[in-house]
């Protein structure tokens, strides 16, 4: 009877302060169940409601590009400066401690080299395996415009409809042609048609003039790439806009694992994202930790 010995005739029910229900932060995200959004929350950062995810997942089709030869070397150390990895499953299972417990946006999408048509991609993981690798959300290359542009679609929408079943977002990135304009008429079609047909979150790229048209038509939260690599201080400076002009975050690779100074660079993304920090200041941080001050 030792279970009812101790039991007190008293409780607290607070009938004075009303139940408190918290609507979900992340714009356009507040309608979906629980799971998604509590696999979108290990990306976003809970705090500032934004994002610095390290993009390494390039070796999908060009293999051992520089920076990521030696991924057990040279990114392995960055870990504990991003909120979230991007990856494929690949590198996951071979090169990534499983102690990281942040969240893994795994690349789920692939089939064509840099050598051959990169808009001929197919689904390239099951939901089962997502689910195994116990990743937060899984990645979609979307071709509007391309030559598998229908395609591309196909594979961001069946994995939507998988995503779904069991709680798993799935960020649609819009990967822009060589033969196409990255200007913001292009990147508001692209992300525009991603959200509508279901991806959690957004992946684009910055552009110079109306990104924040850009971010104001995506419903759901919109996250920009690096690109190839440019100076350090130009890479802080387009963080800095994008992140004021509405982006929720930056999924940046060969602009931090290419830095003189990766994880000095990966901590000044993370001053700009999360503080708003301007980007001389950014810049400045970046070059004194370069220094070790
Ligand atoms: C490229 O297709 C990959 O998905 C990268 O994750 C993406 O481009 C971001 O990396 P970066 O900042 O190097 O452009």
């Amino acid at each position: 009877m030792a279970d009812l010995d101790g039991i007190k005739d008293s409780h607290n029910y607070h009938l004075d302060k009303p139940v408190r229900s918290q609507p979900f932060p992340l714009k356009g995200c507040g309608a979906l169940d629980w799971g998604m959004q509590n696999r979108l929350a290990n990306i976003f950062d809970r705090r500032s409601g934004h994002t610095v995810m390290l993009a390494v997942d390039h070796g999908y089709f060009m293999g051992p590009t520089t920076g990521l030869e030696r991924m057990d070397i040279d990114i392995v150390p960055l870990l504990d400066h991003a909120d979230t990895l991007m990856c494929t499953r690949g590198i996951l299972r071979s090169t990534m401690p499983s102690t990281f417990n942040k969240g893994v946006v795994l690349r789920a999408s692939g089939g064509p080299s840099i050598l051959k048509e990169l808009s001929d991609e197919e689904i390239a993981v099951g939901m089962e395996d997502a689910l195994r690798l116990n990743v937060s959300a899984v990645a979609v290359q979307v071709f509007i415009g391309g030559q598998f542009e229908t395609r591309s679609v196909h594979n961001m929408t069946r994995l939507v409809d998988a995503g779904n079943r069991f709680g798993m977002p799935v960020l649609g990135v819009t990967a822009v042609g060589k033969e196409l304009t990255r200007d913001a008429q292009y990147m508001r079609l692209a992300t525009r048609i991603c959200a509508e047909l279901g991806a959690a979150y957004v992946k684009t790229y910055y552009v110079d003039q109306g990104f924040e048209t850009v971010a104001a038509a995506c419903p759901v939260p919109i996250v920009i790439a690096g690109g190839k690599k440019i100076p350090e201080f130009d890479a802080l400076t387009m963080a800095y806009r994008a992140i004021q002009e509405g982006a929720a975050g930056v999924d940046m690779g060969r602009n931090i694992f290419q830095a003189a100074a990766p994880i000095p660079m990966i901590q000044a993304v993370r001053k700009v994202v999360h503080e708003g920090m301007q980007p001389a200041e950014a810049f400045d941080f970046y070059r004194a930790a370069q220094a070790g001050r």
